[in-house]
């Protein structure tokens, strides 16, 4: 540590103890502000882990958790959250509409409080200095208002992860002061208003995890801004509209898996400079894969998985990527690709069904350190994972079932986090290793293993169809 670091650690620990010796007296907040913190209060019926626990009557409510004054006595901003790792950390009640006492309230945030119910809260119209909402992660239900466009002044505004039903207000594209609109993770209907058309200051964009359909409105022209679109999971159909490609300068993340969109992935994605993420995964799309898609040297993410997409498949001048999912096209990759065994930073690859026809023993992946998940299921792979598996720290899933492995099982090493190994449906020998009892989900049907088993929870149908295992779940060995 240097001196000016250590001296800067000696103000702040010295800051620290006069505080404590002769606490500042925070300024008393506003009785508006007090009452409608309080009503809140008391509309939380439970509160576990003591989320609320400093909001006391008479005491400096500019002080509680959760609460900012930036302006005297006002509450400007209310950050309610539960933690997903504190057991308990949860809200359970309503929202109280005496909040619109909070009449300098820039910034709302309840987030993660799981079990706050009741509907759109109709406060938040009578908040004239309202800027920030994020509602997300609760369990808010019931119709959007149909006048949500009168909150003209709000710049974020999220309620992912409700219960939120029935169509997106057309009013929404009177909302033109907006830069982030999340819907995701509702059970929204109807179509996209094209009216949308006119957040014009829009960056990021989220109305995935619903229940929405119809075409993809062709809006994109007039939103130089969007950094970040994601409409995944819902029934959108028909082709991606034209003008996603006026989003090639700055577009990062265009997520639309999950959904029934068909045609063949535009040339123009391939133009896309800044993109981090594409996810086209779980569609109709088909046809060849543009070969200028070799021009993507900066996308670290990519799923083109489940779609009826042919070869050939371009080859990719990126320097590293992090997650690859080709799985369940009508691809004939052959081997895995070179630009993917040299990438020093993947941790995700999954090439199920892809046609590959090689031995593992040839497959020298240029890191071995990061790698999470794998998935080579359904390909003609032979040789031995052994060395692979040996080699890696962190993995959590290894899937190569329907293939022509061939190896001693009794001999393999797996890193300690490795959570499911499915090897079922190929040519692999020996013993049932006891290391296995560690795993979550193990399926080694199908294969040529004998002796006893060791004790695990997995079921007979994990190890069915092997020459001569025995002990439980199967038949007890003949002694
Ligand atoms: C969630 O809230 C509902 C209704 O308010 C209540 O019946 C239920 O017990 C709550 N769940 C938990 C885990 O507290
Ligand atoms: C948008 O606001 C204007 C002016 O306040 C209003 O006349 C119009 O009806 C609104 N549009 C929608 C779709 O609600
Ligand atoms: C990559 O982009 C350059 C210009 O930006 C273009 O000339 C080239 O043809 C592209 N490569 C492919 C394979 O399309
Ligand atoms: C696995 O690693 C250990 C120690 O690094 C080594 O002794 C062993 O031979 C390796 N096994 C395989 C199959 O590569
Ligand atoms: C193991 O795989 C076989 C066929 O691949 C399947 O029928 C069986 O249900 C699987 N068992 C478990 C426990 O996953």
């Amino acid at each position: 540590m240097n001196s000016s670091s250590s001296f800067s650690v000696f103000i702040f620990t010295a800051v620290i103890i006069l505080r404590c010796l002769n606490p500042i007296k925070a300024a008393t907040c506003h009785p508006d502000d007090e009452a409608g913190l309080l009503a809140f209060k008391s509309g939380i019926t439970r509160d576990p882990s003591g989320i609320l626990s400093s909001w006391k009557k008479g005491t400096a409510c500019c002080s509680w958790n959760g609460i900012t004054c930036l302006t005297g006595d006002r509450v400007t901003a209310l950050t309610v959250s539960g933690q997903s790792e504190v057991a308990g950390s949860f809200l359970s009640g309503t929202i109280s509409s005496s909040l619109a006492k909070l009449q300098h309230l820039d910034g709302i945030y309840l987030m993660n409080l799981k079990n706050i119910t009741g509907p759109f809260p109709q406060f938040l119209f009578r908040l004239p200095q309202l800027k920030f909402v994020y509602i997300e992660n609760n369990r808010l239900s019931g119709p959007l208002p149909v006048n949500i466009g009168s909150l003209s002044q709000i710049e974020a505004f999220s309620l992912e992860g409700n219960r939120f039903t029935g169509p997106i207000p057309t009013s929404i594209s009177n909302l033109t002061k907006l830069s982030q609109l999340n819907l995701g993770g509702n059970l929204l209907t109807g179509t996209i208003p094209s009216g949308i058309a006119n957040l014009k200051l829009i960056s990021f964009l989220n109305l995935g995890g619903n229940r929405l359909s119809g075409t993809i409105p062709d809006i994109f022209k007039s939103m130089p801004e969007l950094r970040s679109l994601v409409l995944s999971g819902n029934g959108f159909s028909g082709n991606l509209p034209p003008s996603i490609a006026s989003l090639a300068p700055i577009l990062r993340f265009l997520e639309v898996g999950r959904n029934k969109l068909s045609g063949k992935i535009p040339e123009y994605l391939s133009r896309f400079k800044a993109l981090d993420t594409l996810d086209l995964s779980r569609n109709k799309f088909s046809g060849a894969v543009p070969k200028s898609f070799a021009n993507l040297t900066k996308i670290f993410n990519l799923d083109l998985s489940h779609n009826l997409l042919t070869d050939p498949f371009p080859a990719l001048y990126v320097k590293g990527i992090e997650s690859l999912d080709l799985s369940y096209n009508q691809f004939h990759l052959k081997t895995i690709p070179k630009w993917v065994t040299s990438s020093p930073i993947i941790f995700s690859l999954k090439l199920a069904k892809c046609g590959i026809k090689m031995s593992l023993d040839d497959w020298k992946p240029a890191e071995y350190y990061f790698y999470d998940f794998i998935d080579l299921s359904e390909n003609e792979i032979s040789g031995s994972p052994a060395r692979f598996l040996n080699q890696t720290e962190y993995l959590v899933e290894f899937r190569a079932a329907g293939n022509k492995l061939r190896f001693d099982m009794g001999k393999l090493t797996f890193a300690k986090t490795l959570k499911t190994l499915d090897l079922s449906r190929n040519l692999v020998f020996g013993k049932v290793p006891a290391t296995v009892a560690g795993l979550q989900t193990l399926n080694v049907s199908q294969n040529h293993l004998c002796g006893k088993l060791p004790t695990t929870k997995f079921p007979a149908s994990a190890f069915a169809g092997n020459d001569c295992l025995c002990g439980p779940p199967l038949s007890p060995c003949k002694v």
